[in-house]
């Protein structure tokens, strides 16, 4: 893409978001945290992501979470940061996998927020957390076949991330390309997502 075209697609960006955020979801490993770091720096927004302002909060990594005080604790670590981060104006946000399981997550992220749901193939997602060793940094995929675990959270899943406005695959795309493709989806799409949706 030329530049003229980029700047043209990012003007168009931030006038369709207005003062709404734009917040990423979908499963581990499609590219959330990395594709909203990069998105915020081409819109000129700060970002923040889930994940880490957990682990800031509870001074402890999302593995040392899980195994501390379980998946339970965490979910309730997650709402309490979800609904803070909600509250944002103008912001790019990144959430954890799971993030959208929470009715009320989901209501608030949308009420100020237009939703972008990243997806890959699973093949892609098991390379890009890490294979066979997946379960060292996501233990929701840890155990004997993270790609058959991968695969029925995707299904379980599917009609939470079928909830957001917007849908991305970026399984075939490099970070550059698709840091492009998420800024012009939001140029041609995020105008049309209705506001004050809870
Ligand atoms: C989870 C996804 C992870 C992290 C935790 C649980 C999930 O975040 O919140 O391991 O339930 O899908 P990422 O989606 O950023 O990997």
């Amino acid at each position: 893409m030329g530049a003229t075209a980029a700047a043209r697609w990012r003007t168009q960006a931030a006038r369709a978001l207005g003062d709404r955020n734009l917040v990423l979801v979908g499963f581990m490993g499609t590219g959330k945290s990395t594709m909203g770091r990069a998105a915020a720096r081409v819109l000129g927004r700060p970002f923040a992501d889930s994940d880490a302002e957990i682990e800031a909060r509870a001074a402890g990594t999302v593995v040392e979470l899980f195994a501390r005080l379980g998946e339970e604790a965490f979910r309730t670590l997650e709402r309490a940061v979800v609904a803070d981060l909600s509250r944002r104006r103008g912001w790019v946000l990144a959430t954890g996998g799971g993030a959208l399981a929470d009715p009320g997550s989901l209501a608030a992220l949308r009420q100020n927020g237009v939703l972008l749901a990243l997806s890959a193939r699973p093949e892609v997602i098991l390379r890009r957390v890490g294979g066979a060793a997946a379960g060292a940094r996501r233990p929701l995929l840890a155990g004997p076949d993270p790609l058959g675990r991968i695969e029925a959270l995707l299904a379980e899943r599917a009609s939470l991330y079928g909830a957001a406005d917007l849908h991305l695959d970026t399984s075939g795309h490099g970070r550059g390309a698709a840091v492009e493709a998420v800024v012009r989806l939001v140029a041609e799409r995020a105008g049309g997502v209705r506001r004050g949706r809870g």
